[in-house]
């Protein structure tokens, strides 16, 4: 099992290039897959979760060409166009991949078996699998709404309009890709607007649908056509070392073309509100991507607000790392999700924190965490990226060393962090 030694290095200073957005790349596989001619997309990021779907898209008879990295030429076959498989189709890690997929397949004239990894196996499905039956979709899982995913075809699926109980973009897109080849409408109401990447690709692929914050609504039968798709570089990766420097000072880091939706930027309000000196220069042909430039304060807790959560939901293993080195308590509710991530992770930070001196008040849905000094010691990823990479943050303020243990799942969102993060001036190597 691969382990970092991370500690207090330099604040980190200059420039740095961040991946591909992990989210708009699963999609620009998948809708580029099933588009009528080719489509180019660049930015592609090359983590392990978006080659499993491009792998899957293999499986499935897209011919899908990296002329180099970061560039993938998808010979969409059309939405009646792709081919049984021969064998399961594995998603590895990526929940997005498999949750994605499920509303995909579903409608497809072939069965299919969705596979993933031990920690993708112990998360649920049954919140995209219920929405897809009252579609009419036969989807089998394992015990307890868990993969494996059997999808079986059915002669149609019929649009439904539903209000969803989790504030997921998965479920959402999930939904919106069976609505695709759904007869009739399908409208899809959310308890909290999540990001609207299908919303806005399925839109560049030429499929009319309407949506705003919180709804969506596509009509069945439409094809797509291929379109180019510019990946923008990922705010959840740019968040580890942008906390790093917002929190240390003397840090002054720049993060050029970021995507800045702002339902993936929660945090830059959050850590602004603790007294963050962050300011975003968007770009001046595309809004949707900005330089982000941080300087290094002495931050402190706070109440982070409900409203929030959805817009940072991935970005909560390294606000945790944040609040530990803050001044007084950061408190964090309403966000149940995290226990059903790649960990658990509220309880996987807080473990982790615990173990390197920090207080933290574990709730159902949060928790508080009580600003002090870290010290070195040894902490669990527990498989899950971002908490390794959030430990990697943490440990630029900390006392001592920190030993992470199972780090190489980070290569599924992040290839190249340990080099980046080095060269910013941060302090990590190979155990
Ligand atoms: C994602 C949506 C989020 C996020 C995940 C990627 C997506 O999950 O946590 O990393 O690409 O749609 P949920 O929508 O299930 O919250």
């Amino acid at each position: 099992m691969a382990d970092w030694i991370a500690s207090r290095g330099q604040p980190p200073r200059g420039v740095l290039q961040v991946p591909g957005d992990k989210s708009v790349s699963h999609r620009a596989v998948m809708l580029a897959s099933i588009a009528d001619g080719t489509s180019r997309i660049d930015g592609f990021l090359e983590g392990e979760d978006t080659r499993a779907t491009a792998a899957v898209f293999a499986a499935l008879g897209v011919r899908i060409e990296a002329p180099e990295p970061g560039v993938r030429i998808v010979h969409g076959v059309g939405i009646d166009g792709l081919r049984a498989p021969v064998a399961a189709l594995d998603c590895g890690n990526a929940g997005t991949a498999m949750r994605l997929l499920a509303g995909l397949l579903a409608g497809q004239p072939f069965a299919s078996r969705l596979v993933g990894d031990a920690s993708l196996s112990a998360r649920p499905m049954a919140r995209v699998t219920e929405p897809l039956a009252r579609m009419g979709a036969r989807i089998r899982t394992a015990e307890g709404g868990l993969p494996p995913l059997d999808i079986t075809p059915v002669p149609a699926l019929q649009g439904i309009d539903i209000t969803l109980q989790v504030a997921s973009a998965q479920v959402k897109s999930a939904v919106l890709l069976a609505g695709l080849q759904a007869h009739g409408t399908t409208c899809v109401h959310e308890p909290r607007p999540t990001r609207d990447y299908t919303e806005r690709m399925l839109r560049a692929f030429g499929v009319a649908l309407d949506f705003k914050p919180g709804f969506a609504r596509i009509e069945g039968g439409q094809r797509l056509g291929a379109c180019e798709v510019h990946v923008p570089a990922d705010f959840s990766s740019a968040a580890f070392a942008l906390s790093a420097a917002a929190m240390r000072p003397g840090a002054e880091l720049r993060l050029p073309a970021i995507g800045i939706d702002p339902r993936r930027t929660g945090l830059l309000h959050v850590l602004r509100a603790m007294g963050a000196d962050i300011e975003v220069v968007p770009d001046a042909d595309d809004p949707a991507i900005g330089d982000i430039l941080v300087r290094g304060r002495q931050l402190r807790g706070i109440d982070v607000p409900v409203e929030a959560v959805a817009d940072m939901i991935d970005e909560f293993p390294v606000l945790f790392a944040v609040a530990a080195l803050a001044g007084g308590v950061t408190r964090v509710r309403g966000a149940q999700e995290l226990r059903v991530k790649e960990s658990d992770r509220i309880a996987t930070m807080a473990a982790g924190l615990r173990a390197l001196g920090i207080r933290v008040d574990e709730t159902d849905d949060g928790a508080d965490i009580h600003g002090g000094a870290v010290q070195g010691g040894r902490i669990d990823s527990h498989g899950d990226h971002r908490i390794a990479m959030a430990f990697v943050v943490a440990a630029q303020c900390s006392a001592g060393e920190i030993r992470i243990t199972d780090v190489a799942n980070v290569a599924t969102s992040y290839p190249g962090f340990a080099e980046s993060m080095r060269s910013v001036g941060m302090s990590l190597r190979d155990a």
